[in-house]
């Protein structure tokens, strides 16, 4: 392969070696097995294809100073995969299955996983699909799970520099009983459109209210939110947003760290009292906000004064990437160490 200049990636495909399948049939899955293609043969009816029977993960390998590559937290993944699927009427991967897979497609593609000096991470990408036709609206009888990987760099360009986020209050990303709650395709498709008019207009996400009232925040397009201030760490309670993995971490290390954490209904006005907010996710990691402009309102709420990261996000990122990379104690068991 060409050298990659690990230290200078963005988040984007770069092709790797390895992918790892498993199959579910006539109520089994198989054993997780390795391909070099990049391609997936479907039937034209795929279930996927016409009623987005497809749901996906996404989670981080990190090279640490010890040359040991460490998953985080993907038993969390694997469950959150299983609540998908059953939001969607698909075939339930085991733990076991998803767990194996990933840790097969991580040391298979071990010369991908960036140097720890570099700031980069590996990206795990675990998709589920149904692949057996129907032309009714019916489940699928066959899925196929595959886990592929790619080196990655920060999701937001600027990094752990603060960016604006916009309210727009004519898209919704999810109804109020509807997918928010698991991570599916759909909701990303649903995303697109207000996405991309953020992007043109100088945002890096949207922030979504609530569907139902627009009255309270919700989350961004690919991130949780996250406010501070009086020492608290508050955290949008509602039934259309994701539960990130990264969140509940940092709603643990905020405790851990003495501070008080609430997760509950955080109404848009609350955005001027916050002395530090941002996106948290995987790829995001922790992603400052700058400012966060409501456009049909004509309302701004001016989050970072200086323009910088606030210390509480700081020590936060801090102690999260210390985590991931093994230089800090793992004390709540959140590592999977490989070799
Ligand atoms: N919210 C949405 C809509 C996401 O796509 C993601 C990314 O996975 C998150 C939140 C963050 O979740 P996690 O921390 O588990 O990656
Ligand atoms: C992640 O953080 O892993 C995500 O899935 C967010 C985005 C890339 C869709």
């Amino acid at each position: 392969m060409d050298a990659i200049d690990w230290s200078n990636l963005s988040f984007g495909y770069i092709k790797t070696d390895y992918n790892v399948r498993s199959h579910y049939k006539d109520g089994k899955w198989s054993t997780p097995a390795e391909t070099t293609s990049e391609e997936i043969n479907l039937h034209m009816a795929a279930t996927c294809l016409h009623y987005g029977q497809e749901s996906f993960e996404g989670l981080k390998a990190f090279k640490g100073k010890d040359g040991k590559t460490r998953i985080f937290r993907m038993r969390e993944n694997a469950l959150r995969m299983i609540s998908s699927s059953q939001g969607i009427m698909m075939a339930e991967l085991p733990v076991e299955i998803f767990e194996e897979a990933v840790v097969k497609a991580v040391k298979l593609n071990e010369r991908f996983v960036p140097p720890y000096e570099s700031g980069a991470s590996l990206y795990i990408r675990p998709l589920l699909i149904g692949v057996s036709p129907q032309v009714g609206v019916k489940p699928a009888s066959e899925y196929l799970f595959v886990v592929f990987v790619t080196p990655v760099g920060p999701y937001f360009k600027e990094g752990f520099k603060p960016t604006p986020v916009a309210i727009f209050r004519g898209y919704d990303r999810a109804a109020p009983l509807g997918t928010g709650t698991i991570k599916i395709g759909g909701n990303y498709a649903a995303s697109l459109v207000a996405g991309d008019r953020a992007h043109k207009m100088g945002y890096s996400a949207v922030l979504y209210l609530d569907a139902k009232e627009k009255k309270y925040l919700d989350e961004c397009g690919p991130a949780n939110f996250f406010g501070i201030k009086n020492n608290t760490y508050i955290t949008p309670l509602s039934s259309s947003v994701l539960p990130s993995i990264t969140n509940k971490s940092l709603m643990q290390l905020a405790q851990d760290m003495g501070m008080k954490v609430e997760q509950r209904q955080v109404p848009e006005e609350e955005l001027s009292t916050f002395e530090e907010a941002g996106q948290v996710g995987t790829a995001a990691v922790i992603s400052p906000i700058l400012r966060v402009d409501d456009i049909d309102e004509n309302k701004s709420y001016v989050i970072s004064k200086d323009g910088n990261a606030g210390p509480i996000s700081t020590l936060l990122y801090n102690k999260l990437k210390g985590i991931q990379l093994g230089d800090e104690e793992d004390t709540h068991g959140w590592v999977t160490v490989l070799y």
